[in-house]
């Protein structure tokens, strides 16, 4: 997923469309890499199924794993990540929905990731570990405008600061928090990282995705940019347990 052949893909989904995905668990945003299509019940789609179930029971005590099966040319590496608020059982069931979907939407690539709101997973038979994905990202947004954009903005970067900072302070790379603003409204913020990554990566990861929201998100009340190894989230309601 790493590898720059990929091309950086931007994508909008409208909000009629975020209302119809938190009725359901279709997966918020899929991707397929290039890197090169298996054989079926080859070398390669073993150890992928093994990872898949190595992820699948190692991920959900703590919110995240990651690991690689497999020597060399075959090798199958991935990671999986659930919302900082959600426990093991919802967790879980999450992958698996996530590491069965990705299957049948990229039947036969090495490479692939999946978001849902409550989690994603990703694999490549690229080691990627450590490294910021810069390959792909998209943005979700509500479309209803704030009354005084930018002053609106401008309290959506402080929340967003602020969470990015403690975020990478924290062994989860998560943080969630409020700000009371002018209306008089709430501010609902979340900032989270693939925890492969090192503090300072993953504050970099965030500090270049809240820099995104000026171009999907100017002026909107609710907003997020999210990437294969960190994500921002805003909204004028609160989203997480
Ligand atoms: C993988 O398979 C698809 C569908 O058969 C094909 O279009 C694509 O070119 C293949 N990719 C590579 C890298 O071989
Ligand atoms: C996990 O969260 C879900 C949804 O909030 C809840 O229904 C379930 O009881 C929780 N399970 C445990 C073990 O806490
Ligand atoms: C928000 O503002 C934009 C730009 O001024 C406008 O095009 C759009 O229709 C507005 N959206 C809503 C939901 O009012």
């Amino acid at each position: 997923m790493s590898s720059s052949r990929f091309g950086s893909l931007l994508y909008l989904i409208s909000f009629t469309l975020l209302l119809q995905i938190a009725l359901g668990t279709n997966p918020l945003f899929h991707f397929c890499s290039s890197s090169g299509n298996f054989t079926t019940y080859g070398p390669y789609e073993a150890n992928l199924n093994k990872l898949t179930s190595y992820l699948y029971l190692t991920a959900p005590p703590t919110g995240f794993g990651f690991g690689s099966v497999g020597p060399n040319q075959f090798e199958a590496n991935g990671l999986a990540l659930c919302r900082g608020d959600i426990n093991s059982t919802e967790c879980q069931s999450c992958i698996a929905e996530a590491g069965s979907a990705i299957r049948s939407l990229c039947p036969n690539d090495k490479g692939a990731i999946i978001w849902y709101d409550e989690c994603q997973l990703k694999y490549s038979n690229i080691d990627f570990f450590g490294k910021i994905d810069n390959q792909i990202k998209f943005y979700l947004l509500n479309t209803q405008n704030a009354s005084d954009r930018i002053y609106f903005n401008g309290k959506t970067k402080e929340l967003l600061r602020k969470l990015a900072e403690e975020a990478s302070c924290t062994p989860k790379l998560y943080a969630t928090g409020e700000l009371e603003i002018a209306g008089p409204m709430k501010l609902y913020g979340l900032v989270q990282c693939t925890r492969d990554l090192s503090s300072i990566d993953c504050k970099k990861c965030i500090v270049e995705a809240i820099s995104e929201l000026p171009s999907c998100c100017d002026g909107k009340l609710g907003g997020r940019v999210v990437g294969g190894s960190c994500n921002v989230r805003y909204e004028i309601y609160p989203f997480v347990a």
